[in-house]
């Protein structure tokens, strides 16, 4: 009993959570997925998986991704991505869905599944569905040698090494780094991005890590914020664009260790319904970087600011238009848009896991979850 205390201590190297150890884990966990694969100085992303297979990749009428839960958000990030990058329609789709609804799908195809234990019941189900149909089925996965890896055509590993936390945290900015890496190759084989961009966008990737290690820095700040608002009963995450996403999966974050409700919406939509529930107890958190729709996201807050809100903004360092509107605001380094959801999830992160850890939930093993669902 206690050296098995002791060997959980050890792996836990120092913290006292896996999940806020694999939280600080990402900034190397994210060199460790692009090392060898984006060569900045030669201009190149190399992967052995698409460079096989560059030519479905180009000839795709559109990308399928299928996965669940967090896996799921990290397919949506990539469709702007993919989208905005390399022009080709990307529809994202959750695999239970997917595999149960006589889905439209040929030779002309190709297919994404993202799975961080490479386990999941349904998105093996819609992987082996696609296959049936003829199209050529791609693995995004952490566990090397998982059914879904090898079940697959080609893939691409995460590399972000063992998660254990049931919350998944580096394994979906792993995700999208890989994701992203996979858009810019697309957008370069197809001529959809021009010399000059490529190469500013993977200075940009590279610069990552070290951002997310400055974001990392507000987390006695990210404490201060989760005693003030752990005891609210709902939370909503607000986001546009490339961090629509990030709201959704900062919201399943809380709901998953904390166990207190919460939803994300994409900004623009409060006013179709959800701005219903706004009153003084409830925290909105809005994502505002200094990016893309900035102005549109200032005009979101100023709308649930006259309904009383708590606001938390996720801004751009330096930032003072959100910062005046807000009760409180969390900064991450500005980046290029496309990249912002590797930075803005991590002060989600620590929000949920120290809302979690003030609540004396169980952090790393929540009720009811598992880490991979084997079963549909
Ligand atoms: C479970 C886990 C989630 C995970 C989802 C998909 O529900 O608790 O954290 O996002 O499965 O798992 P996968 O291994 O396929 O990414």
């Amino acid at each position: 009993q206690e050296l098995q205390m002791n060997l959980e201590q050890i792996e836990k190297g120092g913290y006292e959570h896996f999940m806020l150890k694999e939280i600080y884990e990402q900034p190397s966990a994210i060199v460790d997925t692009y090392r060898g694969r984006m060569l900045v100085d030669k201009g190149m992303v190399r992967m052995a998986g698409m460079d096989d297979n560059i030519e479905r990749f180009v000839n795709a009428k559109r990308i399928l991704i299928v996965a669940c839960g967090t896996s799921w958000h990290a397919g949506l990030v990539a469709e702007y991505i993919f989208e905005d990058f390399a022009r080709v329609p990307v529809e994202v789709e959750y695999a239970s869905e997917f595999r149960y609804r006589n889905p439209i799908i040929d030779e002309n195809d190709v297919v994404i599944a993202i799975s961080q234990s490479g386990e999941t019941a349904d998105t093996m189900a819609a992987i082996k569905l696609a296959k049936s149909k003829g199209a050529f089925v791609f693995g995004v996965c952490n566990v090397v040698g998982s059914s879904i890896s090898r079940e697959t055509h080609a893939g691409a590993y995460t590399h972000a090494g063992p998660e254990i936390g049931v919350a998944s945290t580096k394994a979906f900015t792993t995700q999208i780094t890989v994701l992203s890496l996979m858009a810019l190759k697309l957008a370069k084989a197809k001529g959809n991005m021009s010399n000059t961009d490529f190469h500013y966008h993977l200075q940009e990737l590279d610069l990552i890590p070290g951002k997310i290690k400055k974001a990392l820095e507000a987390n006695e700040h990210i404490k201060e914020v989760a005693k003030k608002y752990m005891n609210a009963a709902n939370f909503l995450y607000l986001g546009r664009g490339f961090n629509f996403p990030v709201a959704l999966e900062g919201a399943l974050k809380l709901k998953e260790i904390s166990y207190i409700h919460a939803e994300g919406y994409p900004a623009a939509e409060m006013k179709h319904g959800p701005i219903a529930l706004i009153d003084e107890n409830m925290p909105v958190v809005v994502i505002a970087t200094k990016k893309g729709h900035y102005e549109k996201v200032v005009s979101n807050i100023q709308e649930i600011k006259s309904r009383e809100a708590r606001i938390i903004g996720i801004v751009t360092e330096g930032d003072t238009d959100v910062r005046s509107m807000s009760d409180y605001v969390i900064e991450v380094p500005d980046t290029v848009e496309a990249f912002t959801p590797l930075l803005t999830t991590i002060p989600l992160q620590l929000l949920s896991y120290h809302i979690a850890v003030m609540l004396g939930k169980n952090v790393d093993q929540p009720r009811n979850l598992a880490k991979s669902v084997t079963v549909e």
